[in-house]
């Protein structure tokens, strides 16, 4: 896992974000199972909450190319602090990663901190937890 790349491909995403509300870009970069990496930007919208963070945006690419497995996300932004996934992104990652999926956050300037899943969302909740309690859905 070549981190530094995740954080370079993360950056120039961030140079497509739309955001003329925040006036905040944020960019990242997915690697799956396979390899590949998937991009994306912060998508607003004139109704904020309709907005779609930058890590989303590059997992709904990856998963609507049939990737669904996630080794490492990599987030870059305009802030001269490290930016961090918000909660609803951390539940996304959670939801096509494990534990160990690398979650690496770094700053404009590319300084990056590099995390796993299991520190900064402990005791996900995860779609066995309710599976398993309700035989009815279980596949
Ligand atoms: N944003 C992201 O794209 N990812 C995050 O993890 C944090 C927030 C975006 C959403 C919005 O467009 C802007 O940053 C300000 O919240």
């Amino acid at each position: 896992m070549d981190f530094d790349y995740l954080v370079r491909k993360a950056m120039e995403a961030k140079e497509k974000a739309y955001a003329p509300y925040s006036g905040f870009r944020v960019g990242a970069a997915v690697q799956t199972a396979s390899g590949r990496v998937y991009t994306g930007c912060n998508v607003e919208n004139s109704s904020f909450g309709a907005t779609i963070c930058a890590e989303r945006t590059a997992i709904a690419k990856a998963v609507s190319e049939g990737e669904s497995k996630i080794v490492a996300v990599a987030v870059s932004s305009d802030g001269e602090n490290i930016t961090y996934p918000c909660g609803i992104c951390r539940q996304v990652i959670s939801e096509f990663g494990n534990d160990e999926t690398k979650v690496i956050c770094s700053n404009k300037n590319g300084q990056y901190k590099i995390y796993e899943m299991k520190d900064i969302l402990p005791h996900a909740f995860a779609g066995e937890d309710f599976m398993t309690k309700n035989k009815g859905m279980n596949t």
